[in-house]
């Protein structure tokens, strides 16, 4: 007779989950997976290279092999697949600064009751606020998650292949997607809207990828910025739409309808959420830090976006999974 009696094991484990942003981001700001990857594989061998205590070290081991991260054999540790891809400090894809950035926003949660009650920001909102130094910090940390999809982008738009385009990427942030596509197209041309303390940091990143003279920034709110008339090949709009509610979603796209040339695509990447409201998990739980962050911001539906979508008057949208948990579409 099979056992059908619900345990509290799962509920015990979510509502300690700050263990896991605690661990993870503690790990990751001892470098620990990368001296993993390296061979340390002794609590002892660790706190040598990391100079940390080996009780301290210890718990962390015990806390990250409770949450899967890291395998442990015959008194061994080591880095399970998916933490060797995407948690080594220092590689292109290593989601590591963003734990730690995730460590130092635990506390925000902590007035969710209460934003709950208002539907919205309880003190100082992030988004609207002009020119907020917390992007500077976000836009480096978050690169990593955007790195893989630029790639899945670029096959679908086949941009090594396109010739002279022209791409605008409005808040663009670290500057990943025009880094990975002027690369792969010498023909390319990108400009990036975005505050200007960001773009001086997209600037830095396009320097370091040796394409910077084809790469051109303009300084200013997304909202109030012209974007112009039919000049635009792609237009890029990733990871904005969830910061934005659905009437300001709905103005940029007809402003982005505009700069696009008349055969042009948009890109938008976001967390979209399915229309029946069922999944996928990462969505539904990521709008609570829109509620925390922002005024009208959310996690939108695919419903959603082809609607604001058609509006603006485009006709061809297409949605595609990525190696992250953001989805992207394309529209013509
Ligand atoms: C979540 S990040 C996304 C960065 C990048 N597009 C990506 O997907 O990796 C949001 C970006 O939008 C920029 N941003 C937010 N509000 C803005 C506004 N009102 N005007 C201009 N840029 C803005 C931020 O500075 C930041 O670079």
């Amino acid at each position: 007779m099979s056992n059908t009696q619900p345990t509290p094991d799962r509920i015990l484990q979510l509502t300690n989950g700050y263990w896991a942003t605690g661990i993870i981001g503690a790990a990751a700001s001892h470098s620990l997976f990368a001296h993993l990857e390296s061979g340390a594989d002794t609590a002892v061998l660790l706190a040598a290279e990391a100079g940390t205590s080996e009780r301290g070290t210890q718990t962390l081991l015990n806390g990250l092999v409770g949450l899967g991260l890291v395998e442990v054999l015959d008194g061994k540790y080591r880095n399970a697949a998916d933490t060797a891809a995407y948690l080594v400090e220092g590689t292109p894809t290593s989601l590591s600064d963003l734990a730690i950035l995730k460590l130092g926003h635990m506390g925000e949660l902590t007035e969710l009751p209460q934003i709950v009650s208002a539907g919205g920001p309880v003190t100082e909102p992030t988004v609207e606020v002009a020119d907020n130094p917390h992007w500077e910090k976000l836009v480096t940390a978050i690169a990593a998650m955007s790195t893989p999809v630029t790639a899945v982008a670029a096959e679908l738009l086949h941009i090594a292949d396109a010739g002279p385009i022209s791409i605008l990427d409005i808040g663009g942030g670290s500057g990943i997607y025009s880094a990975t596509w002027l690369e792969l197209n010498p023909a390319a041309r990108s400009t990036q809207l975005d505050w200007a303390p960001v773009n001086a940091i997209a600037r830095r990143l396009l320097a370091d990828r040796g394409v910077a003279d084809r790469f051109t920034c303009v300084d200013g709110d997304l909202h109030t910025v012209d974007f112009g008339a039919a000049s635009y090949d792609v237009v890029v709009y990733s990871h904005i739409a969830h910061q934005e509610g659905p009437e300001d979603n709905a103005e940029i796209f007809a402003k982005v309808r505009d700069a696009l040339a008349p055969a042009g695509t948009f890109v938008i990447c976001d967390f979209v959420v399915d229309d029946d409201l069922s999944g996928p998990p990462f969505p539904l739980l990521f709008a609570s830090e829109m509620l925390v962050k922002s005024k009208n911001g959310g996690t939108w539906r695919r419903g959603d976006y082809v609607a604001w979508l058609e509006k603006a008057g485009f006709g061809d949208i297409t949605f595609h999974p990525t190696p992250s948990p953001a989805t992207l579409i394309l529209a013509r």
